[in-house]
């Protein structure tokens, strides 16, 4: 999708790499759930956007789980960051007990 997209080499890896991270957070920590897959075009210009969604127990304090190095998981705890660095938009909804929803998007 993001070479139909088309995305760039050095972006379809920035958004694979997002991908695979908020992929294993969904798996890892959500319990699993699902992703919803879009192109998305803005005039001439096109992108993917990817939403991840889980019911698990979601975050209590999102502006910690985004520090980088911060994991409840023994991990390096650059997921989160590393995802929104990697993205042109990044969008995050969690609640306790509710789950957890995280959308980005890269554009051409
Ligand atoms: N989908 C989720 N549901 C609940 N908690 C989550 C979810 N995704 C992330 N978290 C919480 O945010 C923390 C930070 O996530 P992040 O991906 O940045 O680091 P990590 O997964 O711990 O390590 P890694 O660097 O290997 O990804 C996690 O340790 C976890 O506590
Ligand atoms: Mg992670």
């Amino acid at each position: 999708m993001a070479i139909e997209a088309g995305l760039k080499l050095v972006d379809q890896t920035k958004i694979v790499t997002a991908a695979s991270e908020l992929a294993r957070n969904t798996v890892t920590y959500g319990g699993g759930g699902m992703l919803l897959l879009e192109t998305v075009s803005s005039g001439a210009r096109k992108g993917i956007r990817l939403t991840f969604e889980d019911h698990g127990p979601g975050i209590a304090d999102i502006e910690l789980a985004m520090k980088d190095g911060y994991t409840t998981g023994g991990g390096l705890g650059l997921g989160l960051s590393g995802a929104k660095r990697l993205s042109n938009e990044f969008e995050i909804f969690s609640k306790p007990g509710e789950g957890t929803r995280i959308t980005i998007t890269r554009w051409r």
